[in-house]
């Protein structure tokens, strides 16, 4: 390798490290982003300027190169324009999910290139070539990285895929019968199918393993993702995320790319690390959540049976806002598909000019993807000083006037303490029925993603705002302005 691309991979590396060091805090988060494409950009520039800077020496077709630009370019603009922001959780599963196809589809198309085009392939396991062993890994450690990359990236893309088509409402969850059974079978048939592949056949059959192989790893994602349901799918969405990131790594070693590695590797320790915030977020473990499985889609027989509603108009919640001190408004998923969020900034500047104490409760699962109210937030310039997550603000609630939640329900839904049988029981929420008064923005009564019965809706101090999120709050701003 040139010791001048080696530079410049390394510049990119850190260029990567440093951006998801910024994305971790709401301040730096744009900038990181963008150091990390910065650093996405070299390491692709530098690629396919000395593309022989992998191990494997990669063969550049540049009508290929500059098509798969064009289209991919071209799709990915025309797609992220179109997307509403309520349809970006299920676009980041998609994303996840090509992230997966890709190192797959790496994986198989250097074995067909190296393995069936070698001159030993029909008398010797793909371990045993001398033709495989590369700098970064020995003909072994390749046909394992090989493996992998076919088994994660597999599980990734069509786990991601189910994942998407559940977030949309598409597919509910489905309890096969004897499904630990079956999963177990599968995981038995990919220790068969990629030992075949690496180690017991060669030539043609030891081809036939690994397409084989790919076959059970889609099956796998499939089997893996669709029982998983209700309040545990955001550990799910980080964990595929994760996924992704270790298939691109193994994809790294399949080409010999230390960038490629680096990069997989980065992505799939951050998404582990973001799986645990969801775990520790709902108070789940993770085994926990893939064994599990519950059904989260369906919704309770109770869930719109409630006693003692009291529905406010704009004008009354502009009212018992004139005489309040301190306000926390609780974003959630119906902030989201109201896009209410430029209006709930409003009303906070309003509700501060008159000398109010203001801030935003921000739950880890509120929304449909990590860090969605952030994004919404930040999107409508709300300082992100303002911003308090669960554990910091729960304390606050009890000295607070009114606490108005715009479109939560699950995150602010008391039975997770009260009801062990609940099930979202033991999930910490924020602790809005503590305030003095709760004004809850939603439609109707209908529950939230996990399908149950809110009790916060029945409490005293708890007054239902009917309405869609935008127009109720943009109502309560001209009821302040003409008091
Ligand atoms: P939810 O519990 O899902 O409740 C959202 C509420 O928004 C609904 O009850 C709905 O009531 C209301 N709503 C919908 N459209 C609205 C509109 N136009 N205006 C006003 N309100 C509207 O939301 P949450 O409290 O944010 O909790 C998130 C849930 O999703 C959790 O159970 C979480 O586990 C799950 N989840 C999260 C993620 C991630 S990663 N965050 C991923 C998948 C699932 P109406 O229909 O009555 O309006």
């Amino acid at each position: 390798m040139h010791d001048f691309a080696k530079v410049l991979y390394l510049l990119a590396t850190a260029l990567f490290i440093l951006g998801i060091k910024q994305l971790s805090k709401v301040s730096t988060a744009r900038r990181g982003n963008a150091i990390a494409g910065l650093g996405m950009l070299l390491a692709i520039v530098t690629t396919l300027v000395a593309p022989g800077e992998s191990d494997r020496a990669i063969q550049l077709s540049w009508p290929l190169v500059v098509a798969g630009i064009l289209i991919g370019g071209v799709l990915g603009t025309w797609m992220a324009k179109r997307v509403e922001m309520t349809g970006m959780p299920e676009m980041v599963a998609l994303f996840n999910g090509f992230g997966g196809l890709a190192s797959l589809l790496v994986a198989l198309s250097v074995f067909w290139g190296d393995y069936l085009g070698s001159a030993s392939f029909s008398g010797t396991a793909v371990a045993k070539l001398p033709e495989v062993s590369l700098g970064l890994t020995g003909p072994v450690v390749w046909a394992v990285a090989v493996i992998l990359s076919i088994l994660v990236g597999g599980v990734t893309l069509t786990g991601s895929l189910v994942a998407m088509l559940k977030l949309s409402g598409k597919v509910g969850d489905k309890m096969l019968p004897a499904r630990h059974f079956i999963t177990l079978a599968l995981l038995a048939t990919v220790v068969l199918f990629g030992w075949l592949g690496g180690w017991g056949a060669a030539g043609g059959w030891a081809a036939v393993s690994l397409v084989a192989l790919t076959g059970v790893a889609c099956l796998l994602g499939v089997l893996l993702v669709l029982p998983i349901g209700g309040a545990d799918m955001p550990v799910v969405i980080s964990l595929l995320n994760s996924y992704s990131g270790i298939a691109a790594s193994m994809a790294g070693f399949v080409i010999g790319n230390s960038l490629l590695i680096v990069a997989g590797a980065l992505v799939g320790a951050s998404g582990l690390i973001l799986t645990d915030q969801m775990c520790k977020g709902m108070n789940r473990t993770l085994l926990h959540v893939l064994v599990g499985g519950f059904g989260g889609d369906s919704v309770d027989e109770d869930a719109r049976e409630y006693s003692n509603i009291r529905a406010y108009s704009p004008e009354d919640a502009a009212a018992d806002l004139q005489l309040a001190d301190k306000v926390i408004f609780v974003p959630g998923y119906g902030m989201a598909v109201s896009q209410a969020q430029h209006v709930v900034k409003e009303l906070g500047d309003l509700l501060q000019a008159r000398g109010c104490e203001v801030s935003y409760a921000v739950h880890s699962v509120a929304g449909r993807m990590p860090g969605h109210m952030n994004v919404l937030l930040a999107e409508a310039d709300v300082p992100h000083e303002q911003l308090f997550p669960t554990e910091e603000i729960n304390s606050e609630f009890k000295e607070t006037d009114v606490a108005i939640i715009v479109g939560a329900n699950d995150v602010v839904n008391p039975a997770a303490i009260d009801d062990p049988n609940s099930k979202i029981a033991g999930m910490p929420i924020l602790l809005t029925h503590e305030a003095r008064a709760v004004f809850m923005i939603k439609r109707s009564l209908s529950p939230g993603y996990a399908g149950i019965k809110n009790p916060l809706f029945e409490r005293d101090n708890c007054f239902m705002c009917f309405g869609d999120g935008k127009e109720f709050v943009q109502g309560v701003i001209e009821a302040l302005k003409n008091a």
